[in-house]
Order: C-alpha cells, then structure tokens, then sequence
C-alpha cells in the first residue's frame, strides 16, 4: 500500500522496516476511540469553516460506516497499514474520496494518537474502578460473616495478638479503596484534550479546542502543544497506580496460599477456582492467587518499561513513544484479568473459623493482654511485660500455655494475679476488648465495613 507520505520518497519501505514500524497489531484496539476523536475534529472543521460543513458531513457518515463495519467484522484491520489511525484515513478516503482527504487538515497523528489514548485509557480506568468495586464488596461480604472469628494477627509472621477474619480483610477493604482513589486521580490529571496540538506547534487554522474537547468530554484542552504531544506521564501514573493496585493484591494472594496450606487451614478454595496436581491426587493448588502473584511481577515491568522508555527523550514527539501502547495496554489487561478472577475466588472460598480459633490459642497471643492485666493493677508496664515474659518461658519449659496454668503457679510471678487473670487473656476477650479506633473489636469492625461498603458503592449496579 502507498504511504500516505511517500511523496518525499523515492523509494519503497523496505519490507522490514515496514513491519517493524508498524503498530496496527497492537494500536488497532484503539479503533473506536479513534473515529470518535476524528468525528469530534470533522465536526469542529465544519463549524469553523476549515472545511465546508458538507464536507464535514460526509466525513461522520463515512466514519459511522468504518465503525459499524468494523465491529460487525465486516471490515477487517489491514496488517500492513502503518497504524490505526492511517488505517482509518485510508479506508475512509477510499469510501467517500476526497472529503476524506480533508479530515487531517489542522491535524497530526501526533495529537491524534495521544487524544486516542488517553480517551481509551479513560474507558480502562473506568472498567478497572468497576472491578475493584465489586472485589471491595466481596471483601465486605466476606468479612461481615465473620467479625466475631478471633484469628492470630501476625508480625514477623510470628502469631502476635489476636485480631478476627473480618478485621484482617477489612485491611485489604481500605488498600483497595485508596487504589480507586489513585485512579480516579490519575483520571483527574489526564483528562484534558490535546487535540488541536497538531505535530507540536499548534496550526495556523482557526481551530476550536475548546469545542473538540468539549465534544470528547475532556476538562478543557491542554494548554501547551508541545506538553499536549509529547507529555505520556498519564500513562506512568497509571501504570504506577496500578503496580500499587498488584501490589495489594499479591499480598493477599500470598495469603491465600498460605491459609490454604495444611500448615494454616484457614480457608479451602472452592473447587472451581482451585486446581489439582498431574501427579499427586491429593494436591489442590491455589493457583489464580499464585498467578495473580506472579502477574503482580509483568505489571511492574510494564511501568519500569514506560519509564525507561520516556527517560531523556527530547520534546516533542520520538517513535520511541510508539512503545507506551504495549505496556499500558498489558498493565491495563493484566490487572482486569486479576480482579474478574480473584473476587468470584475469595467470594465462593469456605473460611474455617474453628481452625483459625485453633490456631489463636497457642503462640501466646494474650501475652500483651497479661501484661496489661497487670498494668492496670498498677504494675509499670515494663515490669509487667517481664513477669509476662517469664511467665510464657515456663509455660513454652512445660508445653503449657498461659490459659491452662493454675493461679498457683500465676502467683509464684507475681502476687498480683488473681483469678480474674483467667477472664482478662481469654482468646475472644483479647479481641473483642480491643476497642481502640481502628482495632477488631465487633462493633468497630462492623463500623468499617459499612464505610467501606459506601466506598465500593455497595448496592449499586456497576
Ligand atoms: N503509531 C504512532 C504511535 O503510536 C502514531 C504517531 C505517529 N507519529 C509520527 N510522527 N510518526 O506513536
């Protein structure tokens, strides 16, 4: 196929060259928003007397024509065009002649490419909000059957102080919601329009900006052409926002490998969303939250990538830019395949309290709780964190655990203990007197969920 530029040239593209240039294979996902942008700049040629509004006219009926057809499949994508957006010129020009050889007046690919992307990236963030939305609602749901289920809180991955189910997935709740936040910010920044920048010095036209961004449904234009086309760093917030995004979900994912271990029995994955061994009959695998741990991994690449790509390069437009569509759009992809398959596997999951329970009542877990009983019986802390700590050395000596010691022996420590001791390091009390803002007593718990589940829009129809 002729290149449009090759008046300059007296010579063919080397067919290498040609293919290596090319970014049809992975731009062409961009279609739709592209005839939307060019729509949006037909019309605004037509109104502002660039071309005639016939003109401009005919452009639309042409574009409606190459959208319809290519979402039927009617019209398939030419491998060989340069990119999506030659592409569509091209078979527009061929459609309806010489109006469609007008639609580029006031415009480069340039402008084009970057109104296209980020009004694709728009559409994503949008989807992505959408799923993490539904997997902050599972997580609520989750949660709420289970607020009262004392499970070890762990530091170190040591078992530490006792917390519930619920209080340990609302901590995820909150992750996932500042995730949205960081997206809707990235949103914010990048929705400003640079069409009308034109290769990188604006045109001599009489454009209307402000009408094309208007049209598209951006803030405003962006105000300098040079920044409007050369400027991809919503593109490496995005790509960063969404490396924080994996990044929460890879710790929980890692935890969910971990209670579905025989070490932790905390939860057992529903046979749909688990997997079984080629050779040992009694394996059941977690493998999407291993894989979600593992993508946690592409991700980071892809924004390592677009920041190396954009390290140095001179204003404005470099084909080295051509490169940020690959790895968004495999960030992009990424993260949306985790979310669909990770929220249906922690929503059909069987949590198993009783072993949780179990696992709370040995590792000392009310040893902070001891020492606070005698703190408030007027022991300086420091003190009572020491008898405490004698206390469970003997208990770990005889294979016993503080529960279980006669007061007898509670005495030989101190002789502030009395038989309340009993009711102060009991597993539930632990937890559920934990009453401090933010802690996992019940009702506090119960408190978050409901902000959380006003955040994830609970209810609503995504
Ligand atoms: N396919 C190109 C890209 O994605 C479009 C912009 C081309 N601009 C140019 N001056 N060659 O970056």
């Amino acid at each position: 196929m002729a290149k449009m530029w090759a008046g300059r040239f007296s010579k063919e593209t080397d067919p290498g060259v040609n293919d290596f240039n090319s970014s049809i294979a992975f731009d062409a996902r961009m279609y739709r928003v592209d005839i939307r942008g060019s729509m949006a700049h037909a019309a605004m040629l037509g109104k502002t007397g660039i071309i005639s509004e016939a003109d401009a006219e005919t452009i639309t009926e042409g574009l409606k024509g190459i959208l319809h057809d290519l979402d039927s499949g009617a019209l398939a994508f030419d491998p060989n065009a340069e990119d999506i957006h030659m592409f569509v010129e091209a078979e527009l020009t061929s459609r309806i002649g010489d109006p469609g050889k007008r639609l580029h007046t006031a415009r480069s690919r340039n402008d084009q490419v970057a109104v296209d992307l980020r009004l694709y990236l728009r559409e994503e963030i949008d989807e992505i909000i959408g799923l993490l939305k539904t997997l902050g609602q599972t997580v609520v749901e989750v949660a709420r059957e289970h607020t009262s289920a004392v499970m070890p809180g762990y530091t170190h991955l040591q078992r530490a102080q006792p917390v519930t189910f619920a209080h340990h997935l609302a901590a995820y709740g909150w992750m996932f919601a500042r995730d949205i936040g960081r997206l809707e910010d990235v949103k914010k920044r990048m929705n400003y329009s640079p069409l009308g920048c034109g290769a990188l010095a604006g045109t001599t036209y009489p454009i209307d900006r402000q009408m094309t961004a208007e049209a598209l449904g951006f803030d405003g234009p962006t105000e300098n052409s040079l920044d409007g086309v050369s400027d991809r760093d919503y593109c490496i917030e995005l790509a960063s926002a969404l490396s924080i995004l994996m990044m929460h979900l890879s710790r929980l994912s890692e935890e969910v490998v971990l209670w579905c271990s025989w070490e932790f029995k905390f939860i057992e994955l529903d046979d749909a969303f688990a997997t079984g061994s080629s050779i040992m009959t009694q394996k059941k695998n977690p493998d999407v939250a291993e894989l979600v741990r593992g993508k946690t991994g592409r991700v980071y690449g892809d924004l390592m990538a677009l920041l190396s790509m954009m390290k140095s390069l001179p204003l404005a437009y470099n084909k080295d830019m051509q490169e940020d569509k690959e790895a968004v759009f495999d960030a992009v992809d990424t993260v949306k395949l985790c979310l669909s398959t990770f929220a249906p596997m922690l929503k059909t999951a069987t949590v198993l309290e009783g072993n949780m329970r179990a696992a709370a009542a040995k590792g000392f877990i009310n040893a902070t709780d001891c020492a606070d009983y005698l703190t408030k019986k007027g022991v300086p802390f420091r003190d009572a964190y020491k008898v405490t700590g004698q206390l469970v050395g003997y208990c770990v000596e005889k294979g016993t655990t503080l529960e279980e010691l006669p007061l007898s022996v509670y005495k030989q420590f101190s002789d502030v203990f009395e038989e309340d001791v009993y009711a102060a390091i009991d597993l539930n009390a632990c937890a559920m007197n934990r009453r401090s803002y933010g802690g996992p007593a019940e009702e506090g718990v119960k408190g978050q969920l409901e902000k959380l589940a006003a955040i994830f829009g609970e209810g609503e129809t995504e």
